[in-house]
């Protein structure tokens, strides 16, 4: 095996979205998050790799799971943190959202994590920025880090990606995760297939190499891993299905539908979840369930994103 020494040096500053990426540099990404977990698990959470950086997480929408793995995976490599959240700032004194970063950037960040509702103002921060920008999900556009620590997570579980068959479910229209998962599972070798109401399935979504289905009884016997993502009501201007109990009724995930699915299918959902709405509390819970093990190894996977893009700004 290759030693992380040995292997060419990382060289992309930014982590935009999983499209930017080959396929050797997600594998990358999944080995590096393996190797800090593996040393996690033998007594070593820690490590040096970015003493003396600070890393800044810009948060200008709620979130939960990425804010708080990101700040602890900066602390698990002895780095220094700074929080910002946009309720409270001085934006609501009309500073831009590029003075903002700008300012924040000036206290010695050298590592940024952004989430904003707008694609692409993460690649907007890495054109006027000289930090290091890693996007924390971006609009409807990507979530990077989700889409790698479910590749890890498949993983871990599965062996590997190549030839497996996942069915991502829900609202593929307004789902940032939707798009980072069919780039990376596509790099990787997976069969992709999404799978919900046709008004939440974007129009030329077959361009990107899967296929759709509007029957998730029809495809739960080819899948090996289901991907259940949350309807984005905050994103959504209209109605797109009569009632959450139909929705519920033909799209959720519940305990019938997994007992006729592959006895040793994986169920994955990226969070936060609706119970009762995309999954059935049990199901939520249950033996087949991978939901809070993507959290745990979302620190790994933000661990190994935030060492490599540092190691691209080091000098050798
Ligand atoms: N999955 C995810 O991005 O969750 P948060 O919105 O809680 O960060």
């Amino acid at each position: 095996m290759t030693s992380q020494s040995e292997m060419a040096r990382w060289t992309r500053r930014h982590l935009l979205a999983l499209e930017d990426l080959s396929t050797a540099e997600i594998v990358r990404i999944l080995d590096v998050a393996a190797g800090f977990k593996q040393r996690a698990a033998q007594g070593e959470p820690k490590s040096s790799e970015l003493r003396g950086c600070v890393v800044a997480n810009l948060f200008f929408e709620p979130s939960t799971r990425t804010r708080t793995s990101f700040s602890l995976a900066a602390k698990r490599l002895s780095a220094d943190t700074v929080d910002f959240t946009a309720s409270g700032s001085s934006l609501s004194k009309g500073e831009t959202f590029i003075d903002t970063a700008l300012t924040i950037q000036s206290m010695g960040v050298d590592l940024m994590v952004v989430r904003h509702k707008m694609p692409g103002a993460p690649l907007l921060l890495s054109r006027h920025l000289k930090c290091n920008v890693l996007n924390a999900g971006d609009g409807t556009h990507e979530h990077p880090t989700q889409g790698l620590l479910d590749l890890f997570t498949i993983r871990e579980h599965r062996g590997a990606i190549q030839g497996l068959t996942v069915t991502l479910v829900g609202d593929i229209l307004h789902s940032r995760v939707a798009r980072s998962n069919i780039w990376g599972l596509k790099k990787l070798g997976a069969r992709v297939i999404v799978c919900g109401p046709a008004t939440l399935i974007p129009p030329r979504i077959t361009d990107l190499g899967v296929e759709v289905s509007h029957d998730l009884d029809e495809v739960l016997e080819v899948t090996d891993v289901v991907n259940l993502l949350r309807v984005q009501f905050e994103r959504q201007r209209g109605a797109f299905f009569p009632s959450i109990a139909e929705y519920a009724h033909l799209f959720g995930m519940n305990g019938a539908r997994v007992r006729r699915a592959k006895k040793d299918v994986l169920i994955l959902a990226p969070g936060p979840i609706n119970r009762g709405v995309e999954i059935t509390p049990d199901v939520a819970d249950g033996e087949h369930s991978v939901i809070l093990d993507q959290v745990t190894n979302g620190l790994f996977i933000r661990m190994a994103c935030l060492s490599l893009l540092h190691e691209a700004t080091t000098k050798v």
